[in-house]
């Protein structure tokens, strides 16, 4: 049931190529430069129509929405506000009927996104589901949407859920620039493209399991530990955080690189493992700064890096090579290494990888 693997989390990890392909099948179509999600079409006045779109999640969900974000106002400029549902549901929110509500949840069980997703609808909003469990109570409660067909993920600390949503929204993306016209006819082509080969270029992600794992034994006592991106990146440091809390039980923190030296900055000592995002596009030469500034203060750097990078390669204690894509899809790439690292330390931690203490798979009460 685990395919040979040691538990469910590795097993997920792995899938990943294969299901994100089976995410955009039908949907993507690169050649004829096409975006095809029925949710979306059928619907696609509301989207046209929309001032805003509204994110509401939970945990991984919420990260996978921040990443949406970053790119839903970079591809179509809508502008995206992205909530916690929990916070959302109590604070007598500003909806109308222009809004579109994004819900995003894997079990599609998640009471207080459902809870969110009802006032929403109370308000006039249309509200779009992004769920990985066909027929759920969120899939049933919404007025269209698109699942993300990962297949059952069944370790709790989430991974394929969050690489699937995340090429959801930005198919989603992609084809309300498309009706936009918001990017450039060469720069929607390139992304259909590029995201077309992502799942060859997560193959080849994969191969940095050895890397982690010698990384891991490094690191596995370590008391805390920082990761820091910027842009399109930050919301995979915080995914990246929550990923060695959850099941190896590290305080972790997730920031955004620039944010360090209002607070964080302080924590560094030789002690403190960094985990820096830094692929070779967007903010590349800010983070490399930052990277400056915590070896200036002895912390341990370890670097997620483009294929051939040198720069950060001559600072850093450790780096992991991912390959090259455009800047908007680099975080399924950049995520990868992290699942892999909190995956070791978990097990070198003697933690129980599918079954973190305290955590459920799907959190039904709010
Ligand atoms: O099923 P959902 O996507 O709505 O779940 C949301 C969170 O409970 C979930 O992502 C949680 O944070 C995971 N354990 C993360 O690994």
């Amino acid at each position: 049931e685990k395919g040979g693997y040691d538990h469910f989390m590795m097993k997920e990890i792995y899938e990943q190529p294969s299901v994100i392909k089976d995410t955009y099948r039908g949907r993507l179509h690169a050649n004829e430069g096409l975006i095809k999600m029925a949710g979306i079409d059928d619907n696609i006045e509301r989207f046209s129509n929309a001032q805003r779109i509204l994110i509401v999640a939970c945990g991984t969900s919420w990260h996978a929405g921040l990443v949406a974000e970053y790119i839903f106002e970079e591809f179509a400029r809508i502008p995206v506000e992205v909530e916690y549902a929990s916070e959302f549901r109590y604070r007598n929110p500003i909806i109308n009927d222009k809004d579109v509500l994004i819900a995003i949840s894997q079990s599609g069980e998640t009471a207080d996104t459902l809870a969110a997703i009802k006032l929403a609808k109370e308000k006039g909003a249309f509200v779009f589901g992004v769920c990985n469990v066909v027929g759920s109570s969120i899939s049933r409660e919404t007025h269209a949407g698109a699942y993300t067909h990962a297949g059952p993920e069944i370790g709790v600390a989430s991974t394929k859920a969050f690489t699937t949503q995340i090429t959801v929204l930005t198919m989603i993306a992609l084809r309300l620039a498309k009706l936009k016209g918001t990017l450039s006819n060469s720069d929607y082509h390139r992304y259909l493209s590029e995201l077309e080969m992502i799942p060859e270029k997560v193959q080849e992600a994969l191969q940095t399991n050895e890397v982690t794992k010698q990384i891991a034994s490094v690191y596995k006592d370590a008391q805390n530990c920082l990761y820091l991106g910027r842009g399109y990146n930050f919301p995979v440091a915080l995914e990246g955080a929550l990923k060695l809390k959850e099941i190896s039980y590290i305080h972790a923190e997730g920031y955004p690189a620039a944010e360090m030296k209002h607070g964080p900055i302080a924590l560094i000592d030789e002690q403190m493992p960094v985990v820096v995002i830094a692929p070779k596009q967007g903010h590349y030469d800010k983070v490399v700064s930052n990277i400056q500034e915590i070896k200036s203060r002895s912390g341990k750097i370890i670097a997620v890096v483009t294929k051939g990078d040198e720069q950060v390669r001559a600072l850093a204690d450790h780096v992991i090579e991912v390959p090259e894509t455009s800047d908007a899809l680099s975080p399924l790439l950049t995520t990868i290494p992290l699942q892999l690292l909190s995956y070791h330390i978990a097990v070198m931690r003697g933690c129980n990888v599918d079954q973190p203490r305290n955590l459920a798979k799907s959190v039904t009460v709010e």
